[in-house]
Order: C-alpha cells, then sequence, then structure tokens
C-alpha cells in the first residue's frame, strides 16, 4: 500500500504522471516463431526479465529525483501497468496462445506466446492474426530450415508486414560474422517476395543476453540496433484507422424498448455522428445519431475501439452482418478463391464440408477445388488434390449461405477467415480471401408455383430421405431394395439411390480416395434434395463413410426429413459375408482404399435408426424402420393418417 503523506505527494504525483504517459506508449503486437528448438521460450524470459529491470532502475532514477527535491520515494506498484494492458487481453482467441506482457519506457508489448511443439503452425497463425511482427529465430548453427521458411510464409499471408530475423545461439558459432552474415543473406533471397516492409537482421544470445536488451561488446561487429530497441523504434502504422469503415456486429444492444444499438469492435476506419453508413448484407442505408461507449457518447471512433451505434432509424441488422461506410462497400457473395494455411491431421479434400467463421459471421462451406499447393521453397505452385497439415494453397470455397468480405489485401479484419471441422469444433484451417468469384451474377432462384408440399400431397405422403450408411456388406443394399418393395405395395413414390448404381453413370468419374468418396457424397446429397423437393420417399445406400459429408447431406435436406439409418454389422461379419468377393481382394492388397481395410470408417454418433443386423434378418431390419417411421407419421398415406380431406 501506497501512503500518501503531504511531504511524499509530490513523488507520488510524479510517479503517478509517469505511470500515466506509460499509458498513452504505442504499443507492438508480435509474435516469435521459427523451429522447435530455436530457443523461443528463452528469449520471450529474457525479454521479460529485462525490461522488467529497465523499468526499475527508470523508476529508481525518477524516486532518487524526487528525493532530492526533498520528498520521500515511495514503492511503486507495477501490477498497475500490467493491469492497464491486461484489459486489452484478446477476447476469443486466447485458446492456444498466451499473450505475455511488458513494457519499456518507449513502448508497451504485448508477445503471443504460442507454445507446444504440437500444432505449432496452429497456435503460431491463431497468434499472428492481431500481430505486427514476427521475430524469425534461426539457430545460428542450424541456418535457415524448411520451418523457418514455412512460418514466414504463414506470417506473410496473415498479413504481418515486419519482420526480425534473430540468429540466436550465436555464441555457440563463436560470435563468428561470417556465420551470420550467410544467414542474412539466404533469409533475405528467400524472403523478398514476401511482400515485407522491413526485415532487420540481429545476432542475439538469448541464453546470455548479447544483443537482446544489452548491446553486446562480443557482437561489436553488429552495427545495427539491439532487439528491443528495433522493438522500440519500428514503425508499424495503424493502417487499418485508414480504410473504409467497418463494423461486425457482434450482438444487438436493446436493454429497453427506447434503446437499440449495434455493438462491435471496429474492424476498421472511423466513425462519427452524422456518418452516412449501410448495412452490408441488404443494402439498407442509415444514419449514425450516436456512438456510445464505455464512459459515455463519443465524437469520433477508429478502428479497435469497441463501440454500439444507434442509428438514426429503424434498420434490420442481424449479428453477423457488418455497417459499413456507403462509398466503399464490401462485397457480399457465396464463392470465392482465397489462400489457406491448413492444420489438421487429416487432410483438407475438395467437397468436404466445414464451418466457415469470420470476424463475426458463419456459413457451412465447402472447399470446390484446390487450385494448387504452395511449394514454400522456392514459391512454385504444384498441383494438389489435398492439403495435408501445415500445407499452404489456393482453394475455392462455396458457402451456403452468402458473407460479407473483403480481399484480405485490402483488409485484414474483414478478409479473413477460420475453417472448423463440423464434428470436432477444432480449427483446422486459416484463410485469406484473395478474391470474390461471381459466378451466381446471372444467375437467380427462380421461384415455383407449385411448392414442394404440394408435390409431396399429391403423392398422399410426406417426401423423405432414408440415408442408409454402412460397411461394404453390411446389408444396406438388400434392407434398402426390401423397403422400397413394401413401401411400393403400399401406394408409396419412391426411389432407391444406391452407391454401386450412381457409380454406374452420374458419378463413373469418382474412385475411393478421400476426396473422389467426399464428393461421390455430395453428388448423391444433392440429388437426393433434389428428389425429396418432388416429394419422394428418397432411399441412399451409400458406405458414406465420413461424418462430415453426411452430415452436409442432413444440412441440405428439410429439417425433419433426413432420416440417418446405420446398418451397424460389424466388420468381421461383413468379411465373412462378402457378398461380392471384394473383401477377400482388399485384404490381398488387389484392392485400394477399401473402407474397414485401408480406409477409415466413421461411424454416425447419433443415427435416428441403429440396425444391428448380426443374427436377424432383413425383414426383422425392414419391420424396425417401418416402426421408426411410422412413430414418426413419415412414410404413411397422408390422407388416412393425417385426416386432412
Ligand atoms: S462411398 O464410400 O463413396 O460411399 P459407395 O457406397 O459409393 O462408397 O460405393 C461402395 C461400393 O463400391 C461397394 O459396395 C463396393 O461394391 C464397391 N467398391 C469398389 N471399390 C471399393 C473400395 N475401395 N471401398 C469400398 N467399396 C468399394
Amino acid at each position: 500500500m501506497r501512503h500518501v503523506t503531504p511531504d511524499n505527494l509530490d513523488a507520488v504525483e510524479g510517479v503517478r504522471a509517469y505511470l500515466a504517459s506509460q499509458e498513452k506508449k504505442s504499443l507492438l503486437r508480435f509474435l516469435t516463431c521459427g523451429s522447435v528448438d530455436d530457443g523461443k521460450s528463452t528469449l520471450i524470459g529474457r525479454l521479460l526479465s529485462d525490461t522488467r529491470q529497465i523499468f526499475e532502475d527508470q523508476l529508481a532514477a525518477l524516486e532518487r529525483d524526487s528525493r532530492r527535491h526533498g520528498t520521500t520515494g515511495d514503492e511503486v506498484d507495477f501490477a498497475l501497468l500490467v493491469d492497464g494492458l491486461e484489459a486489452e487481453r484478446e477476447q476469443g482467441i486466447t485458446i492456444d496462445v498466451a499473450y505475455r506482457f511488458f513494457a519499456t519506457p518507449k513502448r508497451k508489448f504485448i508477445v503471443a506466446d504460442t507454445p507446444g511443439h504440437e500444432q505449432y503452425t496452429r497456435n503460431m497463425a491463431t497468434g499472428a492474426s492481431t500481430c505486427d511482427l514476427a521475430i524469425v529465430l534461426v539457430d545460428a548453427r542450424q541456418g535457415v530450415l524448411r520451418q523457418t521458411r514455412r512460418h514466414t510464409v504463414i506470417a506473410s499471408l496473415l498479413g504481418i508486414r515486419h519482420i526480425v530475423l534473430a540468429v540466436n545461439k550465436i555464441d555457440l558459432v563463436g560470435f563468428d560474422r561470417d556465420a551470420f552474415d550467410r544467414i542474412v543473406a539466404e533469409y533475405r533471397a528467400f524472403a523478398a517476395r514476401l511482400g515485407f516492409r522491413t526485415i532487420e537482421a540481429i545476432p542475439i544470445s538469448a541464453r546470455y543476453g548479447d544483443n537482446v536488451s544489452q548491446r553486446s561488446a562480443r557482437l561489436d561487429w553488429h552495427e545495427g540496433p539491439t532487439l528491443v530497441e528495433h522493438l522500440e523504434r519500428v514503425v508499424v502504422d495503424d493502417e487499418a484507422v485508414e480504410l473504409p469503415f467497418r463494423l461486425p456486429v457482434q450482438y444487438v444492444n436493446r436493454p429497453d424498448l427506447d434503446f437499440r444499438g449495434f455493438a462491435g469492435t471496429i474492424a476498421s476506419g472511423a466513425v462519427a455522428p452524422g456518418d452516412e453508413i449501410v448495412v452490408a448484407k441488404s443494402g439498407k442505408p442509415a444514419r449514425v445519431k450516436r456512438i456510445v461507449a464505455q464512459g459515455g457518447d463519443l465524437e469520433r471512433a477508429v478502428a479497435g475501439q469497441a463501440v454500439t451505434l444507434v442509428l438514426d432509424r429503424e434498420v434490420e441488422v442481424s449479428r453477423g452482418n457488418v455497417l459499413v461506410t456507403p462509398g466503399s462497400r464490401p462485397q457480399v457473395g457465396d464463392r470465392f478463391s482465397a489462400s489457406v494455411v491448413w492444420f489438421d491431421e487429416k487432410a483438407l479434400r475438395p467437397g468436404a464440408a466445414y464451418v466457415l467463421r469470420t470476424a463475426t459471421d458463419q456459413a457451412s462451406a465447402t472447399v470446390d477445388a484446390i487450385s494448387h499447393r504452395l511449394n514454400i521453397n522456392d514459391f512454385t505452385e504444384e498441383e494438389a488434390r489435398t492439403l495435408e497439415l501445415n500445407e499452404v494453397g489456393v482453394v475455392t470455397v462455396s458457402l451456403r449461405s452468402p458473407v460479407a468480405f473483403d480481399p484480405f489485401v485490402e483488409n485484414r479484419a474483414t478478409g479473413a477467415f477460420i475453417l472448423i471441422d463440423r464434428i470436432t469444433n477444432a480449427t483446422v484451417g486459416a484463410g485469406m480471401i484473395r478474391h470474390g468469384i461471381r459466378q451466381a451474377d446471372n444467375i437467380h432462384w427462380q421461384s415455383l408455383d407449385v411448392s414442394r408440399d404440394a408435390r409431396a400431397a399429391i403423392k398422399h405422403q410426406r417426401a423423405a430421405v432414408l440415408w442408409f450408411t454402412g460397411l461394404s456388406g453390411s446389408g444396406k443394399s438388400t434392407i434398402a431394395n426390401l423397403l422400397e418393395k413394401k413401401l411400393h405395395a403400399a401406394g408409396r413414390h419412391t426411389y432407391v439411390l444406391d452407391g454401386d448404381n450412381v457409380r454406374h453413370g452420374l458419378n463413373r468419374d469418382l474412385g475411393f480416395t478421400g476426396e473422389d468418396r467426399a464428393e461421390n457424397i455430395r453428388r448423391v446429397a444433392e440429388v437426393a434434395r433434389l428428389m425429396a423437393d418432388a416429394g419422394l420417399i428418397v432411399i441412399v445406400s451409400f458406405i458414406s463413410p465420413f461424418r462430415a459429408e453426411r452430415q452436409l447431406a442432413r444440412d441440405l435436406t428439410k429439417k425433419g426429413e433426413f432420416v440417418e439409418v446405420f446398418v451397424d454389422t460389424p466388420f468381421e461379419e461383413c468379411v465373412r459375408r462378402d457378398p461380392k468377393g471384394l473383401y477377400a481382394k482388399a485384404l490381398k492388397g488387389e484392392i485400394d482404399n477399401f473402407t474397414g481395410v485401408d480406409s477409415p470408417y466413421e461411424s454416425p454418433e447419433n443415427p435416428e435408426v441403429r440396425l444391428q443386423t448380426l443374427g436377424r434378418t432383413p425383414e426383422e431390419m425392414v419391420e424396425a424402420v417401418e416402426r421408426w417411421l411410422t412413430e414418426r407419421d413419415i412414410a404413411q398415406d397422408q390422407y388416412e393418417s393425417g385426416g386432412g380431406i
């Protein structure tokens, strides 16, 4: 506790004024990256302890001065400073990234500490998304490694424009200038095409502190700044303020009937009361009446500030929408080309379904195609059918519903997205939008007068998609066939889509790799949807081994119409039955990617119907499905059961 008495008042005020001035210092956000044994933790530890020391010295001097002026000094609470910074802790993206705070007399710093060797790239990308600068650490003995290049490319893709090449462990090469120069030359040649504004190379020993905050006599040949000097001085203009106004709406603030405001953090640009804005997706205009912020109304607010805008008229703005300046609007679309960095063990496959999340919006997404993979060594574009863990590529993304976006080069905040696995909820990729694809420009939904319900009603039924999934030989086709026979006999209008049959026609260009299977299911899901639209009871019988694609099929179908039927037959039993002799071949290695043998089958977690076939007859299985359908009034004669007429 600090005790304020008249004779130490000046000193306390002095220190307070000093601390207050610290609050106004500029803030630099950076991260460290490089290969695994680069000494990242040692460097961060060193920065934290050295800068704390600088601070203590500074304050000690200040207090000495105060004393000289006839007042007594006082203990200073560093927590004050740290607390102030703590308030800036990022919301929501802290999953795997710890943010460390420190300050020197000239600047405040937040370093994204991205721990862990596994998933290092993902953590790095998460950290990088808010950073201005990256320290790329290189071990002086190892030089530029694959990982160095990869992280540098990712940093560039994520919009980082300032690099420090820290050649660490320089003590282990005897402080050798030539070793340093060679590494720097190689790195500069490599990074020249990545659009960085500054690349500062500094020889350091994080372990012994050489050239971190203290200029090292052992590195007297180095003419440039120490690491801390450079971090204090490097100019990273806050470009976001200069860009067109964008406010992604996080929520609609409506505490009572008299107040309605749109809350969010300004992603770019500035806004003032009286400004004209439009709602990005609808184009509806309005004028800003008030800017409400913590501590009162504002006359102007800029990028980075959290505000609530009150508009001069009622407009429909849902969460996920963006308020923008009418003079420069973002694109609104459902298809674009993007660079993607892939983080997941399970490769990115065209056709697979993900959830795409932008600053505030989200939509169901599929990657239609991979244009190419980027070779991170020579920047050549390679043909690729998948993107594996840590790979970078350019892809085309399609969304189920449009989002507002800018190309990433024009706006880092509204041009970036992440891809999320629908089942595990893990972030599997980071994307930077290159440009929208306006294929839908001249294609519109044609509205039709005969509705889907009318088409089903004339058949006296409700449409449904009965989706049978299970191993080859599990009994899907047999059960599907028998079920259709019974439904047909009862006067229902049905159709069976069977894997083997559809693969002879519509899907005859597809094989059994992961991406071909995803496309196989995507097409069948679309066909099933059209047939359900036509009022049919569609029975789909495909192995459909991947959860994500079955989920996509479910999402395509009208709510309540999708019935997942898991034909649950143990693998050993399928091998024993082997109706087409395929398991025998696959087990001998004569068929590649055979489900259950050398390609996975992901069992449904919550199927509507689970048929355990072992020891039961196909008739019993069909009865089980029929019972389920009857209980829910599906596949009944709607005249009889619905009693409508
Ligand atoms: S899916 O995995 O893409 O859904 P689909 O149901 O269309 O598969 O086709 C499966 C049928 O193709 C099997 O019943 C079998 O007759 C045949 N087939 C040929 N090669 C394979 C393979 N590698 N894996 C599984 N089934 C195969």
